[in-house]
């Protein structure tokens, strides 16, 4: 009798054992099937979530970044091609479209005539009618403004330009050519007739600079947090 209980004892022990082995197999089929298992450790298992909710965080943040993206206008002035030279440099290092401010009556190509003319334009607080208009100026939220000296002042032109359109809520960055004197008295004038811009450090380089524009532009860029 002693020897049939125990091996009803050694029977129930057995079926015991097997039904724990039963429930560890189920628990581990249960995470496999949520989580993708690596043949190579638990700890691996355990990071896969977080690098998936990680990495799809990133995505959703690029994404957004891509529908936040500044559209960039780089307009300027130029009479003999040192600041086009600039505004150049600056479309292609961020990407920004371009457009020339220009008369719809050209300036003569004298340049006696062209010192006289403009400082006539000054004294009249001219404003000359400009040949062309930005296509979607609502597209843009950042515009460079690229003018020579002219007098100390902007050519009235760029006043006209800037009088043209709503600044609210843009950003504007002025960029500048000269023999020597830099953006002179115009940052004022910029500040007075581009209404509602918001105006950064602008960049003003002489004749003499010209020969290195690209890498003084490029560290400029750097500086405002807008490299290539
Ligand atoms: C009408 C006129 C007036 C100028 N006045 C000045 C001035 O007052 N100070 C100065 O440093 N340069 C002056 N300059 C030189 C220009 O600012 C310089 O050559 C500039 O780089 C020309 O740019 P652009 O080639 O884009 O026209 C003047 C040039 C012109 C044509």
């Amino acid at each position: 009798m002693k020897k049939l209980i125990l091996i009803l004892l050694a029977i129930i022990l057995a079926f015991s054992i097997a039904a724990c082995g039963g429930e560890n197999t189920t628990s581990s089929e249960g995470t496999s099937s949520e989580f993708p298992v690596s043949s190579s450790g638990a700890s691996e298992v355990s990071s896969k979530p977080t690098e998936v909710i990680e990495s799809s965080e990133m995505l959703s943040e690029s994404e957004e970044h891509t529908e936040e993206e500044k559209e960039i206008l780089v307009a300027y002035f130029s009479w003999s091609g040192n600041t086009r030279q600039i505004a150049d440099i600056i479309a292609q290092e961020t990407g920004a479209d371009l457009f020339e401010i220009a008369p719809t009556t050209p300036y003569t190509d004298d340049y006696n005539a062209l010192l006289d003319i403009a400082q006539q334009e000054q004294s009249e607080d001219a404003r000359p009618e400009l040949d062309a208009q930005v296509e979607n100026w609502d597209s843009y939220d950042m515009i460079f403004v690229g003018y020579p000296n002219w007098w100390s002042d902007a050519p009235m032109a760029v006043y006209t330009f800037l009088e043209s359109y709503d600044f609210t809520d843009k950003t504007l960055i002025p960029f500048n050519t000269s023999a020597s004197g830099g953006f002179g008295k115009s940052l004022t004038g910029i500040s007075e007739s581009a209404v509602g811009a918001t105006i950064l450090d602008g960049l003003e380089l002489t004749e003499g600079e010209l020969g290195e524009a690209q890498s003084l532009v490029t560290v400029w860029l750097d500086g405002i947090g807008l490299n290539g």
